[in-house]
């Protein structure tokens, strides 16, 4: 019995290498799920002031304040050493890690100034577009340097 059950979770964990599945509570899966939820929270704050969604200003400010939160995460998911697979990481992230706490000291300050923009009522676009552009800027940066595609 004991033997069948290890058999199936062998079997599993197989099925889900081959189907290029990362576990959910492993440090690559908790860091990807934030930086997905970072692109949709960012692609609708873009979104919003380049007319692809409605402009919906109670939902702009929810939407910067989420962003900076989590800006502030993905970076204690990148483990001491480099795990095997499934990772779009750079071996850089590694060997030049001040470099890379930079930019995310950079983006985390981007999304920062966005929040104090967005804390002055009645929202102004003149306003909040650069200061999502600078947001978007930074995650360029970084994978630019730092993300293998
Ligand atoms: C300081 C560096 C850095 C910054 C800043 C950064 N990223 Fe990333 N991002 C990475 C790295 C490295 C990966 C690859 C992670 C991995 O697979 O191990 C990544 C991966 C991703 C992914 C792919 C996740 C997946 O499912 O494989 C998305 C989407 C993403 N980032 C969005 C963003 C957005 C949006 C921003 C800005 C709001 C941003 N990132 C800012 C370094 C950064």
């Amino acid at each position: 019995m004991k033997l069948k059950t290890l058999a199936l979770v062998g079997l599993a964990s197989l099925i889900l290498t081959a189907c290029g599945g990362v576990d959910p509570n492993s440090p690559l899966g908790k860091r990807q799920a934030l930086f997905k939820q970072m692109l949709k929270t960012s692609e609708d704050l873009g979104g919003m002031l380049r007319g692809r969604i409605a402009f919906d200003a109670p939902r702009f400010v929810t939407g910067a304040a989420e962003l900076d939160q989590l800006s502030r995460q993905p970076w204690q998911h990148f483990p001491q050493v480099k795990e095997d697979g499934g990772s779009r990481a750079k071996d850089e992230v590694w060997q030049r890690q001040a470099r890379f706490q930079e930019l995310a000291r950079a983006l985390e300050s981007s999304t920062a100034a966005l929040v104090a923009v967005t804390s002055v009522a009645p929202l102004n676009s003149a306003d909040l577009a650069p200061a999502v552009q600078r947001v978007e800027d930074s995650c360029k940066a970084c994978h630019e340097a730092f993300r293998a595609f």
